[in-house]
């Protein structure tokens, strides 16, 4: 009695211990699981933002956030936000004149709140450059194509709004909370390369647009911003120009030389 007692005892104790293993287990997996996942949320999504950004900088991009890091924006910018160069209103007639006013500045002008500090000696090359081509972007003096196909092209992007959500010239996009990449991707850089890759792919988001959905790591509930349909509003004729425009674009990235 005292022995069958005593096996069936231990025989409990022994199924008991084990469920309590694999509960242990199970709950051990579960915590795996839950610290890989906020791993990969605290290091990843920055990690991922971070490599996305690489593939996405260009030099016309940086100058357009030059403009505001070195403070063009304090005396050139009106109470509309628009861009104004000279007291008088006009427009810098050529890069050149671009490049010599960032070089070495500009006196006082009425209706400017001080004298324009030259760039010249501040910024490295490659940053003075930048600033250079984003002011003659800008300005429309540099990257319109010649091509009279291309520039019809680049005249659908203008009137259909794409730059105010890709950037100027596609040099990247505006942020997009919500997103894993956490800002529009530009048509420059490496996110428009994947496209791309695919056949067709390029037709098809402009003609269905698209939404990042839900990703499964916490902090990326789904873009704010979307890609709107184009294919209602555009004719096969517009895509297909637009399509070329792009492609073109990419492949020849606006830069001082062009
Ligand atoms: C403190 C005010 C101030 C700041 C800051 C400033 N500018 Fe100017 N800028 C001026 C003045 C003044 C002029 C001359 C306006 C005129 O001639 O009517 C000028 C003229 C210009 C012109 C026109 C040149 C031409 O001859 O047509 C350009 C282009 C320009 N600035 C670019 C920039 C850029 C790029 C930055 C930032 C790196 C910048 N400015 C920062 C005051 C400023
Ligand atoms: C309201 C903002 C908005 C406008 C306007 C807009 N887009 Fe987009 N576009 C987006 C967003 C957001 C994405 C990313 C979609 C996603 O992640 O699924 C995108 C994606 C794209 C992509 C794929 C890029 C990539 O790297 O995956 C292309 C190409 C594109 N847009 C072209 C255009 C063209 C051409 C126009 C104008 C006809 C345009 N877009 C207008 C917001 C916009």
């Amino acid at each position: 009695m005292a022995r069958s007692q005593r096996k069936s005892g231990s025989r409990g104790s022994s199924r008991s211990g084990g469920k309590r293993a694999r509960r242990w287990n199970a709950s051990r997996i579960g915590m795996v699981l839950a610290g890989v996942v906020a791993v990969v949320a605290v290091l990843g999504v920055p990690t991922y933002r971070w490599s996305w950004a690489r593939e996405e900088a260009n030099p016309l991009a940086r100058g357009m956030e030059l403009l505001g890091e070195q403070g063009c924006v304090a005396c050139h910018t009106g109470i509309s936000g628009s861009w104004r160069w000279r007291a008088d209103g006009a427009a810098p007639v050529s890069v050149e004149m671009i490049r010599d006013a960032v070089l070495n500045g500009r006196p006082a002008s009425p209706e400017f709140p001080g004298a324009m500090p030259p760039m010249g000696g501040r910024l490295d090359v490659g940053e003075w450059r930048a600033l250079v081509l984003a002011v003659g972007v800008l300005e429309g003096l540099v990257g319109v194509p010649e091509d009279p196909e291309l520039a019809s092209g680049y005249d659908v992007a203008v009137q259909m709004g794409c730059f105010g959500c890709h950037g100027r010239l596609g040099a990247g996009g505006v942020p997009n909370p919500g997103s894993l990449e956490g800002r529009i991707p530009g048509w420059l850089g490496g996110s428009f390369r994947k496209v791309l890759t695919v056949d067709g792919r390029l037709r098809e988001v402009i003609l269905e647009g698209s939404r990042q959905r839900r990703v499964p790591v916490p902090g990326v509930p789904g873009s704010l911003l979307s890609m709107p349909a184009y294919g209602e509003r555009l004719d096969s004729v517009e895509v297909e120009i637009l399509v070329r425009y792009l492609r073109w674009l990419h492949e020849n990235p606006p830069s001082l030389e062009t």
